[in-house]
């Protein structure tokens, strides 16, 4: 039984797939190749977390699925098959009506989303243009998400200008304007990362039970390894525009097999024990993303590079039956156990 579930749910086409991903940015000093054959799945109903350091390339995959991209953004190769349907290859009028429908998104600053000249009430209507119904009926749908997503008495509130709202309380009508859509799949970049602990728990929790009774898969993208872990099914692990490992959240968290990985959990404040003034760091730095790349994108920071390291890319090798990472160490632990 448990083989035939199995066999199912490796057989189903995902709600969103990356294939070979490829992006620069063109810029005065050259191309920076921000993604570098980043391939991923969102399986429906999930919720994927993506982690990494700043500048790894987590907003640029993001913004890519959402086709929010700047003017200097050029992809050079790959596809992003979202219902079946490749996303590069959809004429923009198409790929505009996806947005708000079955496509959308929070942002870190709730601002990003919401317009200070307009009231909650009328842009909480507007985004529904989708959707049959009279403006009283979708006022009526907007006052339920509100009162879901914890604003107390939407009906005083609905009127309001968003710079009535606190921070959190922005979030939070953001994150009610993104599912009033109800959307096959949510992005969410940082949309805790500005907020204190205590919304971020709180937030995290409305994210989850949200996206429970909705159904839709969520693409969360954080540097906060204790969200994701609370939140995600799944989790990416991106490194300098690559994905260098990536897996069921629980293999990932205690079984990483990436030196990266293993550093970024080290490194991660929820983890360490003992109180210490200072928090510990992955020694050395990001390397830059300009011009062409050998070997694997860490080893000039990992403490196990060898010359392998420095001639050839990794593959991506499996580990048990639901985890991969790219490390050439993965290939000679192989052999050590054969
Ligand atoms: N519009 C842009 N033009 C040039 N470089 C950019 C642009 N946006 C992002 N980058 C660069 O791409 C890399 C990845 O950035 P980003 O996706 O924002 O990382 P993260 O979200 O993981 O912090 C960084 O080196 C960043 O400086
Ligand atoms: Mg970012």
């Amino acid at each position: 039984m448990r083989q035939d579930g199995l066999t199912q749910q490796i057989s189903a086409r995902p709600l969103l797939a990356v294939r070979g991903l490829n992006l620069d940015f063109g810029t005065p000093r050259g191309r920076i190749h921000a993604l570098r054959n980043v391939s991923l799945d969102v399986p429906a109903g999930q919720v994927i977390g993506i982690v990494g350091e700043s500048g790894s390339g987590k907003s640029t995959l993001a913004y890519t699925v959402m086709g929010l991209l700047p003017e200097n953004a050029d992809v050079t190769a790959g596809s992003i098959l979202f219902e079946g349907k490749d996303l590069l290859k959809m004429p923009i009028p198409a790929r505009r009506t996806l947005l708000g429908d079955r496509l959308s998104m929070i942002f870190q600053d709730p601002m990003t989303s919401l317009n200070p000249v307009r009231t909650i009430e009328s842009q909480m209507i507007d985004i529904q243009h989708h959707d049959q119904g009279s403006r009283s009926e979708k006022r009526a749908r907007a006052l339920d998400m509100l009162l879901r997503v914890g604003i107390p008495d939407p009906e005083s509130r609905i009127g309001a200008y968003p710079h009535h709202f606190s921070g959190g309380m922005r979030q939070r009508v953001c994150i009610a304007m993104a599912l009033l859509v109800k959307p096959a799949l949510l992005v969410a970049d940082e949309p805790t990362t500005a907020l204190d602990a205590t919304l971020e728990v709180q937030i995290i929790h409305l994210l989850k039970d949200l996206q429970k009774e909705i159904g839709c898969s969520i693409l969360f993208v954080s540097h906060h390894l204790g969200a994701v872990a609370e939140l995600c099914d799944r989790v990416a692990v991106m490194y300098a525009g690559e994905v260098v490992e990536q897996g069921a959240v629980r293999d990932i968290f205690h079984n990483p097999a990436h030196p990266y990985t293993r550093a970024l959990l080290e490194c991660d404040p929820g983890r360490i024990k003992k109180s210490t003034r200072t928090l510990p760091t992955i020694p050395g730095e990001v390397p830059s993303l300009l011009g062409s790349k050998q070997g694997c994108i860490f080893r000039t920071r990992c403490r196990h590079a060898y010359n392998r390291c420095v001639q050839e890319s990794p593959v991506e090798y499996r580990i048990g039956l639901d985890q991969v990472a790219r490390c050439h160490l993965l290939a000679e632990e192989r052999l050590v156990s054969a």
